[in-house]
């Protein structure tokens, strides 16, 4: 089974069971300060889990483009990758986990879903602790469907608990789903979580908790499941292969053997090198392609780009591309990432120009970046045959060497280099994105505390000011929101002057000093279109949409609006007046990439 239609088959299952599918949201969270990336599918669904109304219902199925960096070292085995995609069905406060449960099961076993052989699954449970009682309900559950008791799995708050990644947020036990991925001859009696033949598949985790501020767990409003199922790793489950050997990868990694007249699998370093190639290249495509894309920068998201391009680069070099000369080995390899996904993701072939430009670009930057960055490692102090952390530190911070090419040049040189020490230094400086390692703390929540709420609204007021004092041009690019402060990217050629500063502000100001209402509505995208809504357009046609709308509304039925400040798609949460907003002030402007402005700006 390939990729594509497993992933249309798990839409359509759940479809069958009163699912509405929705369409991945961006890999650039919004108004979330603890992921630089949507890292799981419930990442943009928070504010629904936290009880306020889908517009599509409460029964919601989809493939969730995710992006994690934590692991981004390990990528190069047969089954990391900082791409990938995250299938779930979701109950908000709808069904629990009878239906959750069953389903998954039937699922995975009958010949509606995939067909697998249930004597080689195995589950896990919630063995239960001071916060949370044992999941007997869960347990009875598997039992019922006819999991054998020694395939039960309890196991405590570190294997089968989720969230929150930040301090605050929804959470809940977790029952784990594992297969065997061994020969059918050995699979064991008895599931043992410590065996690493048995590969976790699928995660359902029971929403009903909400951690708060003082670490206690408070019952949320509702009831929710949120399931997760990785599709790069099923597909190389049901097809006895390793991920980049389905459907997802194959094609890329053919255009590599191309490319370098290897072979893969021929050697574990050539394979190694292929795999990083292709795992990078097709994230730096997804990110740079995003509707929200950001192209490589030293900051942020931008810089996570630019990182991993650099690494595709150094690996693609050790296989003796030519990189060198030109840039083409990569337009050809972007072609082949946005060919697997063209049906799926058409924002990539909507921004194939951009996304071929920011690369190629990038390439040829980084070119002159190592003919420099080279001349300075050979003035290195080199003691003892170890180039020091410090120092392989510096020539990244300064010159964009990845550590592998730092490793590289020594080794040239019969030296190596201080590993350890060179990641202590990088702790010390970079925030890369900052979610624990994948599998065991998997995501980031946001903080939905009311001074994040006030500046979140603010963001939006900043947005309809930035176009009326600058022009329609004007388009959002990312936000970072804290309690502390907004961080606000958007797409606009120079410098803005202190004076425009000065006007956005007394615009803002005089909103909130006229106490505007903010109110939602839930509109087919193409009416919320139409209706002048900024946002980014990352749902289908004829989906349902939530639109913000800050104006004076004299409040009669049909709704009707004397004076409209903002009007924008988003999924929330907002205050519902400007009255208590405070000033509002920008502390900084500054250039966050080419063509892209940022503004820091706080409420007193
Ligand atoms: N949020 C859970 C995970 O990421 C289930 O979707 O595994």
């Amino acid at each position: 089974m390939t990729a594509q239609e497993l992933r249309q088959k798990y839409l359509d299952f759940f479809a069958r069971r009163g699912h509405q599918i929705i369409s991945s949201a961006s890999l650039l969270p919004e108004n979330d300060p603890t992921v630089l990336f949507t890292t799981a599918g419930m990442h943009p669904l928070v504010p629904y889990l936290m009880g306020d109304a889908h517009p599509v219902g409460t029964r919601l199925v989809n493939a969730q483009k995710c992006v994690r960096t934590d692991d981004i070292d390990e990528v190069g085995d047969a089954t990391h990758h900082t791409f990938f995609e995250m299938m779930g069905n979701w109950s908000l406060g709808d069904y629990f986990k009878t239906e959750s449960i069953t389903w998954s099961w039937e699922f995975l076993t009958s010949a509606e879903g995939l067909n697998l052989n249930p004597k080689l699954l195995a589950v896990s449970v919630f063995a239960g602790d001071s916060d949370a009682p044992f999941d007997e309900e869960s347990y009875n559950l598997w039992l019922q469907v006819g999991v054998p008791a020694e395939r039960i799995a309890k196991l405590p708050k570190k294997n089968n608990w989720w969230g929150p990644a930040g301090q605050t947020g929804p959470c809940g036990a977790d029952t784990e789903i594992f297969y065997w991925s061994g020969n059918l001859e050995d699979v064991p009696a008895s599931f043992n979580d410590d065996n690493d033949l048995w590969v976790e598949i699928w995660n359902n985790v029971f929403m009903q908790y909400f951690k708060n501020i003082d670490g206690n767990f408070e019952a949320l409003k509702q009831k929710n499941v949120d399931t997760g199922l990785g599709l790069e790793r099923v597909t190389s489950i049901l097809n006895h292969c390793d991920n980049y050997q389905t459907d997802l990868f194959l094609p890329i990694i053919n255009k590599i053997e191309d490319l370098s007249n290897e072979k893969y699998l021929s050697d574990k370093s050539i394979t190694r090198s292929m795999r990083i190639i292709a795992d990078h290249i097709k994230a730096a495509v997804f990110i740079i392609g995003d509707p929200k894309g950001v192209t490589p920068s030293n900051v942020g998201q931008g810089y996570v780009v630019r990182r991993l391009l650099r690494r595709a680069i150094v690996q693609a070099g050790r296989l003796g591309i030519a990189i060198k000369t030109s840039s083409a080995w990569l337009e050809e390899i972007v072609g082949v990432v946005i060919n697997i996904y063209a049906s799926v993701y058409p924002e990539l072939i909507e921004n194939k120009i951009f996304i071929t430009q920011a690369i190629t670009q990038e390439a040829d930057k980084f070119q002159r970046t190592l003919e420099n960055g080279l001349k300075e490692f050979d003035k290195l102090n080199v003691e003892n045959n170890l180039v020091r952390g410090n120092d392989v530190f510096n020539l990244f911070q300064s010159y964009g060497f990845p550590w592998e090419l730092s490793e590289e040049l020594a080794l040239e040189r019969g030296w190596k280099i201080d590993r350890a020490g060179f990641e202590a230094e990088l702790e010390k400086h970079q925030a890369l994105s900052r979610t624990a390692s994948a599998g065991k703390f998997k995501g980031g929540l946001a903080d939905n505390s009311e001074a994040t709420t006030q500046l979140h609204t603010a963001a939006h007021l900043l947005l309809a000011a930035l176009r009326q004092v600058l022009g329609d041009h004007v388009n959002q690019k990312g936000s970072n929101i804290t309690a502390e402060r907004l961080r606000f990217d958007f797409s606009h050629p120079e410098k803005v002057s202190p004076e425009q500063i000065a006007k956005i502000e007394n615009l803002v100001n005089e909103a909130i000093g006229k106490s505007l209402d903010v109110v939602y509505e839930e509109l087919p995208l193409e009416e919320a279109k139409s209706s002048g809504a900024t946002g980014v357009f990352d749902s289908k046609y004829g989906e349902r949409v939530k639109v913000y709308t800050v104006g004076r509304n004299n409040d009669k039925i049909p709704r009707e609006w004397d004076d409209i400040f903002s009007r924008e798609i988003c999924g929330g949460p907002h205050v519902d007046s400007l009255k208590d907003l405070g000033s509002f002030k920008i502390t900084k402007e500054e250039a966050s990439s080419a063509g892209v402005r940022r503004i820091k700006a706080i409420l007193e």
